[in-house]
């Protein structure tokens, strides 16, 4: 952690810059939907929102002696919102040369092995976190494995920095290693301790976390639907129709199920607060469903990209009334920042016959995953009550794109670029709560009084 300041025994502060946030979807709600503030500021208090807009009209709220972050000539935005991600695979990311099933067992199985080991998860844990606020990420819905104690560990180490986190122990009782097997009835027990111990503690959430159908028996996902019922407000995540195989697989072992997405139907798994990553074989009928019970999909591009996967159809997703979040999937995915992450969802957008706007994807990382995950009463944008979680982005990040920026006629386009031309270096500080977690922030004066 590298915030050279923190927020002073002061529980308010104006941070100004240029701001951007969303109350929908700009590309199915219109521009009522985008508040962009180019001379922008956000009043926070006891770290939440209390005003956001010009600087002209938010000034006037501030009590006197009020602190001043001052971030003009940046961007700020809602912290990210990562709605797929393993902090386990954290040291296999971009392992060569296979598709999903070979990939699982050749890299993913040993490497979740370690994790049994206490120790070894506080440490990832710990770098996983740095890594993700380092990248703006403020908030993400989280595999850990199936030791109940790589959950501890990592819930342990988001409780520390008051992050607003889900995750939850990966339910997993057939074709895997011995070394990574639970039970039906030792997933459930674990995860109910899971659940009495961590979910709703400070700013945490518990998701069920069944890994994909393959990998649990029908008791075992039957279990995992009752956890859901015995819990109300607990999430869901899993995978689903990520890769042809796969597919295969899933049909052969549910010869009774309509489709893959049919399998989790049948255990009460679609609903609200559920996302489940890729989507990418799924039908009409399937996303229909989804949107009809308010299960959220997590478009994960550089995972799908690089294990080969296949091409996410965010328009028919979207079309059909779908939440849609974004998620590196890291270890498949390639980067935990979203930002390259979106540049991988456009052109993935692209092979589909569509378009990704900036807008839609700014929006898709903010209050679109936050949704996704049902924490948008919560997070996702500047409304006042919100968690003032948030990023703050140099639009000047490289060289080249400071020279491309000047070529830049609108905030359409340079919103382009950040989108296009941006890694973890456009991400200049991220704030949790109010205060500075990552970067380099430097308080102005106090408001004048
Ligand atoms: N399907 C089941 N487990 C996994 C996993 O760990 N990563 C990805 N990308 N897909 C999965
Ligand atoms: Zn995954």
């Amino acid at each position: 952690m590298n915030a050279s300041v923190a927020v002073s025994g002061n529980a308010s502060l104006v941070v100004l810059g240029e701001i951007l946030h969303f109350t929908g979807d700009p590309s199915q709600d219109g521009s009522a939907a985008t508040h962009h503030h180019a001379d922008g500021a956000l009043l926070i208090r006891d770290g939440r929102i209390v005003a956001a807009g010009d600087a002209s009209t938010v000034m006037p709220l501030a009590d006197p002696g009020t602190q001043i972050a001052d971030h003009r000539g940046m961007l700020i935005l809602p912290g990210f919102v990562d709605t797929h991600v393993h902090y386990s695979q954290t040291d296999i990311i971009t392992s060569y040369g296979e598709q999903l099933l070979d990939w699982l067992e050749r890299f993913t199985f040993p490497a979740e092995r370690a994790f049994a080991d206490p120790a070894h998860a506080a440490e990832v844990a710990e770098f996983f976190l740095d890594e993700l606020l380092k990248n703006g990420t403020t908030t993400a819905a989280v595999f850990t494995t199936v030791h109940p104690e790589s959950t501890d560990a990592f819930f342990a180490a988001a409780s520390k920095r008051n992050l607003r986190m889900a995750a939850g122990k990966v339910l997993m009782d057939r074709n895997c290693p011995e070394f990574l097997r639970d039970t039906a009835e030792s997933g459930y027990e674990q995860s109910a301790q899971l659940i009495e111990r961590w979910h709703n503690k400070g700013r945490l959430s518990y998701a069920v976390t069944p890994r994909f159908a393959p990998t649990s028996t029908e008791r075992q996902l039957e279990l995992a639907g009752r956890l859901l019922e015995e819990h109300p407000g607990v999430l869901l995540q899993s995978h689903v129709a990520e890769n042809q195989g796969e597919v295969a697989w899933v049909a052969e072992l549910f010869p009774w199920a309509r489709s893959y997405l049919d399998v989790y139907d049948r255990y009460g798994m679609l609903r609200k607060g559920a996302v489940f990553a890729h989507c990418i074989h799924l039908d009409d009928a399937d996303r229909r469903r989804m949107a009809a019970t308010g299960a959220a999909m997590s478009f994960c591009a550089t995972s799908n990209l690089f294990l080969g996967s296949g091409l996410f159809d965010l328009h028919a997703a979207r079309a059909a009334g779908v939440e849609v979040g974004i998620g590196t999937d890291v270890g498949g995915g390639t980067a935990f920042s979203m930002l390259r992450t979106l540049n991988e969802s456009y052109k993935v957008t692209q092979l589909r016959g569509h378009r990704l706007p900036a807008l839609q994807g700014f929006y898709l990382i903010t209050l679109g995953g936050a949704r996704a995950l049902g924490l948008d009463g919560h997070i996702g944008n500047f409304e006042p009550g919100k968690e003032a979680d948030f990023v703050v982005l140099d639009p000047e990040s490289s060289p080249l794109r400071a020279r491309r920026n000047r070529l830049a006629k609108s905030f359409d386009e340079r919103l382009f670029l950040a989108m296009m031309l941006s890694d973890d270096r456009a991400v200049h500080a991220t704030y949790v709560m109010g205060e500075p977690k990552w970067g380099q922030v430097r308080f102005a004066d106090a408001v004048a009084t």
